[in-house]
């Protein structure tokens, strides 16, 4: 069996995670390297289909558990069928948002038992954490600014959230960054090109 590597793109909303991971993709592939690209929660048709249950901006009525159980079972579903086949044939794996999210967003934001969410992050996905996790970190005014200003951007449910919640989530992974050593915390409030330019230097690091 291959080894190959998770690299997590972690951030509040608007910080512009997943366009950075968009345009560091080409400039990976162009040296070579075997990358696959996913997201969570989604990623393979199941857990697309919890996706559309949990940010439906209708279910209004969700409980902070369930909800934390459907993060749960979308992300085992993604790691069974989409991750670890491709960590088996030693692919680069992206993935925007995995473990980190839950910690901080149903732990941080939603205030659930963090004990729990780790040892369910632990269940879901056999204790495989990723390699490299890039924390892209903006003021939650910033990043609620981005979001209202993106007219393309389809708005869920999370993002309906007041700004109270953005900042817990903000802390949580602030937080986060000071305990974990794979967490690489890029300033995310800069101009995408230097974003950018960071991040593919902080992944070609791991990757050499
Ligand atoms: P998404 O459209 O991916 O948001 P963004 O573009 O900001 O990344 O929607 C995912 C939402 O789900 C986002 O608000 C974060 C939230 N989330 C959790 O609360 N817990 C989790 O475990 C994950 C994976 C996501």
């Amino acid at each position: 069996m291959k080894n190959g590597i998770i690299i997590t793109f972690e951030g509040p909303d608007g910080a512009g995670k997943t366009t950075v991971l968009e345009k560091v993709l080409p400039v990976l592939q162009e040296k070579d390297y075997d990358i696959v690209t996913t997201r969570e929660p989604g990623g393979v048709e199941i857990a697309e289909r919890i996706r559309d249950v949990i940010l439906d901006v209708k279910h209004v009525a969700m409980d902070s558990k369930t909800e934390l159980l459907l993060y749960m079972a979308a992300r085992r579903q993604h790691y069974v069928e989409k991750v670890l086949p491709a960590l088996e044939a030693g692919k680069v794996v992206l993935i925007d948002r995995f473990i980190d999210s839950s910690v901080v967003y149903q732990g941080a934001g939603r205030g659930l038992d963090k004990d729990i969410i780790a040892k369910l992050n632990e269940f879901s996905t056999d204790g495989r954490e990723p390699d490299l996790t890039l924390y892209f970190d903006v003021e939650s005014e910033i990043g609620l600014a981005r979001i209202a200003k993106n007219a393309d951007r389809e708005v869920n449910r999370l993002d309906l959230e007041k700004l109270d919640m953005h900042k817990r989530v903000r802390q949580g992974y602030l937080a986060l960054a000071q305990t974990e050593e794979r967490i690489v915390t890029i300033d995310a409030s800069r101009n995408l090109d230097q974003v950018v330019a960071e991040a593919t230097q902080v992944i070609l690091e791991q990757l050499s």
